[in-house]
């Protein structure tokens, strides 16, 4: 039986390429639901494009449901200038042929955190807000998270502020509450994920044979809007993936137990991350932090994975 995960995300090509991931892997892991939330765009569009990737990898069956469509405290601010207007910009994928489930993302956290009769594990590739959300709403969840897997946060520079990480710049407030929450956590901050660069080189692995490799293939080699100025140089960073990633190869990466706390202030710093990587607050950690990652190796199973999705296309699974 593999290990059961909810994952909300706003997505966001590289959370495209996450869910897919996760969604080739059913052996290690069942995904319960996907939850959406703003962050890359507005969570209406988030959401279609949750449905756009299941319905890509013939997953009509698994629940979707909507998130939260602000941060807790602060305005929305959104990556279009990154994403394209529909968020999935580099992929051509039909509009959906159903909509979300009813009822809000948070209540479907709390409610499969609760009645799950074994540990589950949340990966979070977008801000914050729906898992701080559920966390408020219900504190006893905290106990039923065998571990969070967030991307966010930045060891050293930030890639939306010169601070800060862009998903705990939309809602630091969020990621607060979560690093305060007592539940183990494993962070990738950029310094990992700027590992993860989908280079001409490491794309080599997709070979472009069927609908699923091909919208990857076609996002990934896009355009980059920002250029090397925002990191990654040689292709786009693919931050989200590295949560699925760690869950299945666990032997690709090393990092270390950290004090995390996350800048609430407004100002220049609001949403930068303080990883105290050499210890030197005195404080307890909160989080395993990813310091290193074998993106060659990571890139090939990823590969690997994704193919499939396309060499064994499942039929597809509706609700009935
Ligand atoms: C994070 O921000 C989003 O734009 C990406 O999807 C990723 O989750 C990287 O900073
Ligand atoms: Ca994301």
């Amino acid at each position: 039986m593999g290990r059961r995960i909810i994952i909300d995300t706003d997505p966001g090509q590289d959370d495209a390429l996450a869910i897919l991931l996760a969604l080739a892997s059913e052996q290690a892991l069942e995904v319960a639901g996907i939850t959406t939330v703003a962050g890359n765009v507005q969570v209406e569009q988030t959401t279609v494009n949750a449905l756009r990737i299941c319905q890509l990898a013939g997953r009509d069956d698994l629940p979707v449901h909507a998130g939260c469509a602000a941060p807790l405290m602060r305005p929305l601010h959104t990556a279009e200038f990154i994403c394209g207007s529909d968020g999935l910009a580099g992929m051509a994928l039909p509009a959906p042929r159903r909509r979300a489930n009813p009822g809000h993302a948070v209540n479907f956290i709390v409610d499969t955190l609760l009645a799950s009769d074994r540990p589950l594990t949340l990966c979070a590739l977008g801000p914050l807000t729906n898992i701080a959300m559920a966390l408020r709403l219900a504190p006893g969840i905290a106990g039923t998270i065998d571990r969070l897997v967030i991307m966010g946060g930045a060891r050293d520079l930030g890639n939306i502020t010169a601070a800060a990480e862009f998903n705990t710049f939309v809602d630091p407030h969020a990621a607060a509450i979560v690093f305060d929450a007592g539940i183990p956590i494993t962070l990738f901050p950029l310094s990992a994920t700027y590992q993860a660069v989908a280079s001409p080189a490491r794309l080599t692995g997709f070979d472009g044979s069927g609908p699923v490799q091909a919208q990857i293939l076609s996002m990934l080699r896009r355009e980059r809007p920002g250029g090397a100025s925002l990191g990654g140089g040689e292709g786009h960073p693919m931050h989200d993936p590295c949560v699925i990633a760690w869950l299945l190869w666990p032997d690709l990466f090393e990092g270390r137990d950290c004090r995390v706390d996350v800048e609430t202030t407004e100002g220049p710093t609001v949403g930068r991350t303080t990883i105290d990587w050499w210890g030197r607050s005195g404080q307890a950690p909160n989080a395993h932090v990813v310091g290193q990652l074998d993106a060659d190796a990571m890139f090939l199973r990823m590969a690997d994975a994704v193919r499939t999705l396309d060499v064994a296309p499942t039929p597809i699974r509706q609700v009935t």
